[in-house]
């Protein structure tokens, strides 16, 4: 029960948030499509949080998506012992640099009180939710060793069953619990994504470029 939950209730769930309230917001709300800017009230925990927070999560999902785009490519290159050591290494560090900026931003918010005003429940849901979705992961990687390898027979099959539409949760129903809670949250968060700021994903400035530049002016002589 719980893992037809996890692994198919809550993925197609998550696809129909997707393809169906994104659009939404996007034609109804757009000036909210992106991450409501709070750097004005508060910065220096802001830069620390949000920093290793970006440059530790985003490459870890890259890597979560290598293994889905290129499975046999991957295979090959932690095929090698040496090779699997120094990735898996890097993976630990950056989970943790991740897992530090989320912290960060977490009590941020719980502790700024100029920002109580600008922080919505959504906000709140989605915090927590990435320092679990976060901190399972790191879990995940240090007591349930070698997953980038793993991962490529157990989650990848089990992903292509998804997108193939004939979910074959056998691949992944046997794990532990933290595992399931990684990957039910991971779609949590996918679900929430059109009615969160993490919108802010799917908003990518290009037309910044074409702006014309902005002349800044000083108040003061000299
Ligand atoms: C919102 C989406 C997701 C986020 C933010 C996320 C985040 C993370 C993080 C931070 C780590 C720790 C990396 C490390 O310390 O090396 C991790 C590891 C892992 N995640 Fe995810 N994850 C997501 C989705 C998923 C999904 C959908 C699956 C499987 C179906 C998955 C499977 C794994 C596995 C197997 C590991 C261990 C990798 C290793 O040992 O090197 N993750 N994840």
């Amino acid at each position: 029960m719980l893992n037809s939950f996890i692994f198919v209730v809550l993925p197609y769930a998550a696809l129909v948030m997707i393809l169906f309230v994104t659009p939404y917001r996007f034609y109804t709300n757009r000036l909210t499509w992106s991450a409501y800017s709070t750097q004005f009230l508060e910065q220096k925990t802001l830069y620390w949080g949000a920093v290793s927070w970006h440059y530790g999560i985003i490459l870890i999902l890259l890597a979560h998506l290598a293994g889905i785009v290129c499975p046999h490519g991957m295979e090959r290159l932690l095929g090698n012992q040496q090779t699997l050591i120094v990735l898996e290494s890097i993976g630990i560090g950056l989970g943790l640099l991740a897992l530090f900026g989320s912290v960060m931003l977490l009590l941020r918010r719980v502790n700024a009180t100029i920002l109580k005003q600008v922080t919505f429940a959504s906000d709140w849901v989605l915090l927590f939710l990435l320092v679990l979705q976060t901190a399972t992961g790191v879990y995940v990687s240090t007591f349930m060793r070698w997953g980038s390898v793993w991962y490529l027979h157990t989650a990848v099959p089990y992903i292509y069953s998804l997108l193939s539409f004939r979910p074959q949760m056998e691949y992944v129903a046997d794990f532990p619990l933290v595992f399931k809670l990684h990957v039910g949250m991971a779609f949590l968060i996918i679900a929430l994504l059109p009615f969160t700021k993490l919108v802010h994903l799917l908003f990518f400035p290009y037309r910044f470029l074409a702006d014309p530049p902005i002349l800044y002016r000083w108040r003061s002589r000299g």
